[in-house]
């Protein structure tokens, strides 16, 4: 797929930077989206995608999103990503991670890279040998560290926020969430949800996932799999595994009044949101509650302050609530209100730059 002729969802990109280092084997693909509200900031992910398209295509569409979440979660940065073809257990090497450290700092600051799929805190610490701009260190480096404690966080935020939309308050207690992905995120979230007097039935493919549930929180119930679960009795579903996961099959089975989660790219394709709003389930937009995490990684810029970064994280409370109340005085799914807000921030903070300061 040639950059320029790319569809429409997947165009408008200022930049997409190729990058080849042929002794450590790195292929990588560096896609700024927009640099309007400051530096583009965004993952990394390490991935062995089939062919080059599809490599194209992710780092297209996942750099689009990032700015999107960026302008709605009040960053003043842009948005970006990268993907590195390959396969991260046998291609991975600390000569590869420095060359990509090297391309990141080529930009120099236009692209600040994150851990993402297939990458880690260490791995971050080895790309930020060659590069400044290499966010998601360890703690001990003076990082931010595992970004899914603030993930969580942000996304239980949320969950309150469609709460109170919904049911007038934002207490769950006596609420019933399911859970799908019992994962870094889903451990934190179990416990926000139960702190706060809610029932969780949870559901991962993972065995040992389920052993960790059944161990860590035995008051917590376990299905066997995500159409057991969204065709249970939940009032909340929360997705925290894959993306896709709202589609034609599942939205019509679906009992939940309200869905929160923090997989990103929930919505299958462009009209599932009017699938679920003509069912009368509220959906908080996935980019929109889940961006606990680059919140935090954020903070590591101007030297990680965790309460800082937490405080910024529960605003997410407010600007889902914003968000919800504008879509239904507008007659628009949250979705699209939430689009809108993010392209009006990046379009209006966006053009004071041309303000010139001496
Ligand atoms: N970690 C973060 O800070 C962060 C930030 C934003 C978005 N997200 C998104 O949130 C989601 C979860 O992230 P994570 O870091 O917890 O990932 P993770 O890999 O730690 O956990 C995912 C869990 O989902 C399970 N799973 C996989 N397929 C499943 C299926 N079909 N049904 C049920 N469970 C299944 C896995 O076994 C695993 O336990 C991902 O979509 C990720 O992109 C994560």
């Amino acid at each position: 797929m040639g950059v320029f002729e790319a569809p429409a969802n997947l165009s408008g990109h200022e930049q997409v930077v190729f990058c080849q280092d042929k002794h450590s084997g790195l292929k990588a693909i560096i896609a700024v989206y927009s640099t309007a509200l400051g530096p583009a900031l965004g993952g990394t992910r390490f991935y062995p995608y089939e062919n080059e398209d599809d490599a194209v295509r992710d780092a297209l569409d996942l750099s689009k999103g990032m700015a999107y979440k960026n302008s709605l979660a009040g960053l003043d940065l842009g948005g970006g990503k990268a993907v590195i073809w390959g396969d991260p257990v046998a291609d991975k090497s600390e000569a590869l991670l420095r060359a990509y450290g090297r391309f990141v700092e080529s930009l120099n600051g236009r692209y600040i890279t994150a851990c993402d799929v297939g990458t880690y805190v260490d791995d971050m610490n080895i790309v930020a040998k060659e590069t400044s701009y290499a966010t998601g260190r360890s703690t001990e480096d003076g990082g931010a560290g595992d970004s899914s404690i603030l993930t969580a966080y942000g996304v239980f935020c949320g969950m309150r926020a469609a709460a109170e939309h919904r049911w007038g308050t934002p207490n769950l207690a006596g609420r019933t969430v399911g859970l799908a992905g019992i994962g870094k995120v889903g451990r934190y979230l179990i416990k926000h949800l139960l702190d706060d007097g809610a029932s969780v039935i949870a559901t991962d493919v993972s065995e040992q996932a389920r052993a960790w549930l059944t161990t860590n929180y035995p008051q917590a119930d376990f299905v066997d799999d995500t159409d057991a679960l969204i065709s249970s009795d939940i009032d909340i579903y929360a997705p925290c595994a894959l993306g896709g996961v709202l589609n034609d099959d599942t939205v019509p089975i679906l009992r939940a009044k309200i869905v929160v989660g923090a997989a990103n790219n929930q919505l299958a394709h462009p009209g599932v949101e009017k699938l679920l709003a003509d069912r009368g389930i509220l959906y908080a937009p996935d980019y929109l509650v889940n961006s606990g995490g680059v919140i935090q990684v954020s903070d590591e810029i101007h030297g990680f302050n965790f309460d800082r970064a937490k405080r910024r994280a529960s605003k997410i409370f407010d600007i889902t609530g914003q968000i919800l109340r504008t879509a239904e005085s507008e007659g628009i799914p949250p979705a699209v209100a939430a689009d809108r807000m993010a392209e009006r921030r990046m379009a209006e903070c966006g053009r004071l730059r041309s303000i010139l300061l001496p």
